[in-house]
């Protein structure tokens, strides 16, 4: 398919079509810098999670700062992670059925793949599978450290490590923790003593499972709200981050130790008195969390948006607004946002410096 429609490099931002996804590069690469600075100084490992971003193209700059290696939500992210040559990849999630666990074989033969588990009857169908497929696939046994979904209660962790110790195919790697229902606490003394419970929970298993003559080489744990509450624990090995890379509304409002990078740029289609309407829509934006708000211009109050329309009031400087103006918004949730574009459109001191594809959108078998 030819693709030269797309912008050149050069292009100033205004010039871009819209609505386009704009990420400020010098800010989402300082992102990247900063959460390996903590994981280096904090002696652990940082295996990004690109259900954010979905693109070979940041997840190989998470590699290329010092990351082990990357998570990805779903097999099909990972299909598009290995066919770009990532060379490690973790699925902190269950891989269930057949026609999956074969697709994750083919994954397991191009890449070191590792994946999470919950069940006994999971781990015998993945031995089976890598066994058949002449394959060896890293495993992790999934804690239920307290949000409730996914995961094994640590008293249960020792026997099902032992089982897969044993099982043909099957490397046991160690276990994970999601300590997902602590991340987006606003307060940071609330988080820290949520996380510290989760991680609590996290260790007992690994002390049990160690005891009962399992060696535990990986400990994962932590989204961006507790990679340094999580991370500085000791015992957990590396953390698992993900939306720190662009941060979004919804985080900003956890902390703003990360800079927000990304906004949907759109453009002004129609305007009346005190109303403009913005050529974005459902189709283009999420509002899972909330609708998008205007950056770098005051006035203008977002409503919510329709499938391809957003109506905006208007009031103060942002009435000199005319047909054919931008607005940039930014997303009270990236990633949801991010699943609906086919690129980033990637900028430096306001110019276009690369188009990048998202691989892994709508990836979600
Ligand atoms: C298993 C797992 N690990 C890590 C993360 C990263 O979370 P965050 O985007 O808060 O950094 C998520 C988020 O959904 C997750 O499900």
């Amino acid at each position: 398919m030819t693709q030269d429609w797309l912008p050149l490099p050069g292009t100033p931002v205004e010039e871009l079509d819209t609505p386009a996804i704009v990420i400020d590069l010098d800010v989402a690469e300082a992102n990247i810098a900063k959460m390996q600075e903590f994981a280096s100084e904090a002696g652990i490992s940082v295996r990004p999670h690109t259900k954010t971003n979905k693109s070979p193209y940041w997840a190989w700059k998470q590699l290329n700062a010092g990351a082990i290696g990357i998570c990805c939500a779903k097999v099909g992210e990972a299909e598009q992670m290995a066919a770009a040559g990532i060379p490690e990849i973790l699925i902190p999630n269950q891989v269930v059925t057949s026609r999956k666990i074969k697709r994750l074989m083919s994954v397991a033969g191009t890449t070191e793949t590792i994946i999470a588990v919950d069940s006994e009857q999971n781990v015998s169908d993945l031995s089976d599978a890598a066994t058949s497929h002449g394959v060896e696939l890293g495993v992790l046994i999934e804690i239920n450290v307290g949000m409730d979904r996914c995961g094994v209660e640590p008293d249960e962790a020792d026997a099902i490590a032992t089982k897969i110790a044993k099982a043909p195919g099957l490397r046991f790697d160690g276990l994970m923790g999601y300590e997902g229902h602590t991340v987006a606490a606003r307060d940071f003394e609330e988080r820290k003593t949520e996380a510290l419970r989760a991680m609590d929970k996290l260790l007992s298993a690994a002390s049990a499972v160690r005891k009962a003559g399992v060696p535990v080489n990986i400990v994962s744990a932590a989204g961006t709200g507790t990679y340094n509450i999580s991370g500085a624990v000791e015992g957990v090995t590396e953390i698992q981050p993900g939306s720190y890379i662009f941060m979004d509304g919804d985080y900003l409002e956890v902390f703003e130790e990360f800079q927000p990078a990304m906004t949907v740029l759109t453009t002004v289609i129609s305007r009346t008195a005190d109303r403009g309407v913005l050529d974005c829509g459902l189709k283009s934006v999420s509002i899972d969390r909330g609708v998008p708000y205007a950056v770098g211009i005051d006035g203008v109050e977002v409503g919510a948006p329709s499938e391809e329309h957003t109506k905006v009031k208007l009031s103060g400087v942002a009435k000199d607004l005319r047909v054919g103006d931008n607005v940039s918004l930014r997303m009270m949730h990236g990633d949801t946002t991010i699943n609906l574009h086919d690129y980033y459109f990637c900028v430096r001191d306001g110019k276009l410096e690369t188009v990048a594809p998202i691989m892994g959108r709508g990836k979600f078998r």
